[in-house]
């Protein structure tokens, strides 16, 4: 960390001002700009906010160029190979790894939580069977804060604690609801002697006329996956979710808004969107022309679950997705899946063309998500809520560190305006 203030001279013209250099733990340093406006009469222009650091955040820390991700100082793969989803889910809130005792008493903390009021089933029935489970998720989260108006005082630390357990013990309940909704099965209550993954899966595949039992190799693959997607700094649904928070939301409302970011395909409705695309293909044989459409300038078509807007390295992630993906496909004794043929094949041959390597198009996470999630039994349009339920507790902590920054500000960008000057009718 840098300790002698620096700072940089802008000139336009004949007129200068100096602002701030500022020195994270890690990355790259910022400028600090806040001050822009005021002292020069212009605003800086960055569509997509490729240059911009719109916070300060101590939860996760990705080096795109490295290929590194770690959450809270911890790499990715060694949270993924020891610890499982509520350790995470407490490391992201608190800060620090828990010890045995604290880990217990967090997941039965979460526990006590997972169930939802019964009043709220019968929203479900307001929507069309055939209803995306995503648009179910985005109303009915939001909905959350009709039944627990004692935790939406943004201002009462304690009823933010109590909403932040509330939404990551919840959400996997209404994912599942989603499901079961959407094939016509009777919901199935939270079981609380299970674990966070397995009590989920329990959830979206158990059926009343049946004893089910829970595979702890699908159930730790579930909880890896969550691991993988629990937070990724200020991506496009954190950003959505701090923007919503800005204004002093309530934190159900914030948590909603994220989701409805989140289900678009350049964002979290990519693995959905990997699926389709596999299955177009169809067979290996089809892949170069595949390839070839996704090189033409003018077509907008692209390979779904290639490049990131930070990574322009391995995604760390899509390692690990790729390891468990075999682990699930070799227990399940699926051998030889056609798609996951595919997926090696267009892999292979994408790493090996000069377009994906001058553009540093790598495999991002969702490549290999989307096999493994139907390996385990979910359709296609379950993928983007399986990554709402793992992504929530990431949304929960940032916004949690949002509202305890001293320097909070309603997010208010400005513009560039092009539009008519004044005129008269
Ligand atoms: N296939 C083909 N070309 C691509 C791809 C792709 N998947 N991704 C980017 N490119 C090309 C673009 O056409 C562009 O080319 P140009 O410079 O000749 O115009 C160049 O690479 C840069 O692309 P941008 O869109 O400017 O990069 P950006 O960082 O804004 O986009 C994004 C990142 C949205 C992820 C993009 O790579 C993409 O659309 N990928 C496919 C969708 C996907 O997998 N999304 C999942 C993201 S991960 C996640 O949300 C968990």
């Amino acid at each position: 960390m840098r300790t002698d203030a620096e700072t940089i001279k802008l000139t336009v013209a004949d007129k200068s001002w100096t602002f701030e250099l500022r020195s994270g733990s890690e990355g790259p340093d910022v400028i600090d700009i806040g001050s822009l406006y005021d002292k020069t009469g212009m605003f800086a222009y960055d569509p997509g906010f490729t240059s911009t650091a719109s916070c300060e955040s101590a939860v996760t820390f990705i080096d795109g160029d490295e290929g590194v991700l770690r959450y809270r100082g911890y790499n990715i793969d060694q949270l993924v190979k020891q610890r499982s989803y509520t350790d995470v889910c407490y490391l992201l809130l608190n800060g620090e790894l828990p010890e045995l005792e604290q880990s217990k008493e967090f997941e039965s903390h979460i526990t006590y939580h997972t169930l939802v009021h019964e009043q709220m089933s019968h929203f479900f029935r307001g929507f069309r069977r055939d209803a995306h489970p995503m648009a179910i998720m985005t109303g009915v989260v939001g909905a959350l804060s009709a039944f627990y108006h004692d935790s939406t005082d943004i201002t009462d630390p304690q009823q933010r604690q109590v909403a932040s357990m509330r939404l990551i013990a919840k959400v996997p309940t209404l994912a599942a609801m989603a499901y079961k909704y959407s094939v016509g099965q009777p919901f199935v209550f939270p079981k609380n002697d299970l674990d966070y993954s397995a009590n989920f899966l329990r959830m979206c595949f158990a059926v009343p006329s049946e004893d089910y039992a829970s595979d702890p190799v699908l159930a730790r693959a579930i909880d890896r996956i969550f691991m993988l997607h629990a937070d990724h700094e200020q991506n496009a649904s954190t950003s959505v979710v701090r923007s919503a928070g800005s204004s002093g939301a309530n934190p159900f409302a914030c948590i909603a808004a994220g989701i409805a970011c989140l289900w678009g395909p350049a964002h979290g409705g990519a693995n959905e969107a990997v699926l389709k695309m596999l299955e177009s293909i169809e067979t290996p044989d089809n892949i170069p022309s595949f390839i070839e459409r996704a090189k033409k300038k003018d077509d907008i078509f692209r390979v779904m679950g290639f490049g990131h807007r930070v990574y322009k390295n391995y995604d760390p992630r899509a390692n690990i997705m790729r390891e468990t993906c075999h682990e699930v496909l070799d227990h399940l004794g699926i051998h030889n899946h056609p798609l996951f043929e595919i997926a090696l094949e267009l892999e292979r041959r994408a790493l090996s063309e000069e377009y994906f390597i001058s553009k540093r198009l790598y495999p991002n996470i969702d490549f290999y998500s989307g096999i493994t999630l139907r390996a385990l039994g979910f359709p296609t349009n379950m993928f983007t809520v399986l990554f709402a339920v793992a992504r929530t507790v990431g949304w929960v902590a940032q916004w949690n560190e949002m509202i305890d920054d001293p320097k909070r500000k309603i997010a208010r960008p400005r513009q560039l305006y092009t539009g008519s000057q004044e005129r008269h009718i």
